[in-house]
Parts: structure tokens; C-alpha cells; sequence
């Protein structure tokens, strides 16, 4: 199938009640595994590339590797650029072949993140590109920052009204106790304010930092109007950790193949556990 966009995977999740994965990738067998699974799972499916992924492996190389992939599948797929955080990334991006962008304007004033994601709206609406905007700070597990301090940094609902209904975004992220990265212990999730943003908003809200969240907390998100769900440390951790193991029993191994193979096999079993939970599984 050729690419869809994010707006065509979430209004059947608005629809159906469930959320659709957004799995990064930065390679060809984390591509593979990742639409390998959704293809068996009969689930739409996210591909996302951070700018990182984009230094990594190249713009030209992301889009083509999606591309071809998606080809090769009938479920739809979306190719989404993840914290775009620099205007004129955002563009290449477009120009390359992402139907749909994220504009990070997160660490921005209020103001200028409007203005920047409302421009941005603009030019994807005049393309048929999607955008995902962020309001509010989704920090690192690192960061070393006490509970009140996290919260002055969570999504401000009356604030997100104004985001949402002046830039017109398809989605939006939101810090509500979510981290990037490994937790170091169960994170505290604050959803009488994901409740209180969905209702003034009515928009799909994106929970990033996905990767470790208990599952009972991410049903109660998707049922609160989590439509779009961000994993990327449990990808990394699955497929090191068997990359590992394969290189610790096979230590004369030299073959990449040999050792990328169970390194993509353990990643596409974890996509498949986070299909099932997040409902998208079935739904294509
Ligand atoms: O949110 C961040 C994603 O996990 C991507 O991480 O910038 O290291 O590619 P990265
Ligand atoms: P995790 O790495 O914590 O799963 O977060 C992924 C993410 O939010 C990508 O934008
Ligand atoms: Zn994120």
C-alpha cells in the first residue's frame, strides 16, 4: 500500500476506542520487524524516525526503506517524523515523503510554539501531511527533577484548549508523568489532567515514553483519548539484549546476519505484545 497519514490511522481509533503503536526505527531489520508484525497482526502501524534516526541512517534511506516496506503490505502504514524540533527538518521531511510530521515546539514560549505549529499545520494541510504538536515538557528518565518540579512542567489543560483550537494539530503529545527512556520506578501517571485536556481539547492525545508504563495504565490512557502510543526503549532494549545473547553463545560468530536475526525476531514479538494491548491488533 502507498503511505496514509496519521489523521486516516486515528479517525477509526477515535471511532473503534483503541490507540495505534508508533514504533521508531532507525534501521532496515528494526523496519522489517516492525512491519513484519504489523502485517501479521492485521494491525495499522507508525513507523517514526527521530531526527537522530535521520543523522543515523539518512533521510533518503528512511523514506525508502518505509516505503518499500509499506508496498509490500496491506495493513496501512504511516511514516511520521518524530520531535521534529527544527522548522526546516520539518520541510525535508515533508518534501522527502513523511505523511505526517511531529513540530516539537515543547521547549518553546507558548507563543512561538503556536505560531511555528499553526505554519506548520498550514503547509501540511496544503500537502496532505499530518502534524502532531507537544505542549508541555515530556522530560528523560534522567533528568533529576523532584515530583513538583515535574509537575509545573506537565501539560496545562486551559493552555492545551488555546494550543489545540489555534493551531488546528491532528494530535497532540502531552506531559502527564510520562518519561523518554527506562523508568526507575513505576511512573505516577496524573489522569484527571489527560481527562481534563481531552475534554476541553476533543483531540487524539499522543502518550510518548510509552515503554514501561504498566499495562493497566495504558488502557486507562487509551481510554481517556490516548490514540497514538510512542514506544521506543523497549524496541532498543529487546533487540540489544538478544543481539547480546546471540553474540555470548556464539562467540566465533563473524556473519551480522546471524546476530541481527534474533535481535529482530525478539523486537517483533514485543511489537506484536503492543499491538494486542493497545487495540490496534485486528483493526486492519
Ligand atoms: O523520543 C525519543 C526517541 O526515543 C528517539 O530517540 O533521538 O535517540 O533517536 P533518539
Ligand atoms: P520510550 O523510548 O520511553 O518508549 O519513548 C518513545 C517516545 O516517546 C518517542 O517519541
Ligand atoms: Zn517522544
Amino acid at each position: 500500500m502507498e503511505l496514509v497519514t496519521l489523521k486516516d490511522v486515528l479517525e477509526p481509533a477515535e471511532r473503534g476506542c483503541y490507540a495505534v503503536g508508533a514504533f521508531n526505527a532507525n534501521n532496515m531489520e528494526i523496519v522489517q520487524a516492525i512491519m513484519e508484525a504489523a502485517a501479521e497482526e492485521r494491525s495499522p502501524v507508525i513507523l517514526q524516525a527521530s531526527q537522530g534516526a535521520i543523522s543515523y541512517a539518512g533521510l533518503d534511506y528512511i523514506v525508502a526503506l518505509v516505503k518499500t516496506a509499506a508496498r509490500g503490505v496491506s495493513v496501512p502504514v504511516v511514516l511520521h517524523l518524530d520531535h521534529g524540533t527544527d522548522f526546516l527538518q520539518v520541510m525535508r521531511c515533508i518534501r522527502s515523503g513523511f505523511s505526517s510530521v511531529m513540530f516539537d515546539g515543547s521547549r518553546l514560549p507558548l507563543d512561538e510554539n503556536i505560531e511555528i505549529t499553526r505554519h506548520v499545520v498550514e503547509i501540511g494541510r496544503a500537502v496532505g501531511v499530518s502534524v502532531e504538536g507537544e505542549l508541555g515538557k515530556i522530560g528523560g528518565t534522567e533528568d533529576h527533577i523532584s515530583v513538583s518540579e515535574k509537575e509545573v512542567l506537565f501539560t496545562d489543560p486551559v493552555e492545551a484548549q488555546r494550543f489545540v483550537q489555534e493551531t488546528g494539530v491532528d494530535a497532540l503529545a502531552v506531559a502527564i508523568g510520562t518519561a523518554h527512556g527506562p523508568y526507575k520506578g513505576r511512573p505516577e501517571l496524573d489522569f484527571p489532567r489527560l481527562k481534563r485536556i481531552r475534554d476541553l481539547t476533543g483531540v487524539s492525545i499522543v502518550m510518548h515514553g510509552a515503554s514501561g508504563v504498566p499495562d493497566e495504565d495504558v488502557r486507562r490512557g487509551i481510554e481517556l483519548g490516548i490514540r497514538k502510543i510512542n514506544i521506543d526503549t523497549d524496541l532498543r532494549q529487546s533487540f540489544v539484549g538478544a543481539l547480546k545473547g546471540y553474540i555470548a553463545e556464539h562467540p566465533d560468530n563473524i556473519d551480522p546476519r546471524k546476530v541481527l536475526a534474533p535481535a529482530k525476531a525478539a523486537m517483533k514479538e514485543i511489537v506484536r505484545q503492543k499491538m494486542r494491548l493497545f487495540g490496534c491488533a485486528g483493526k486492519a
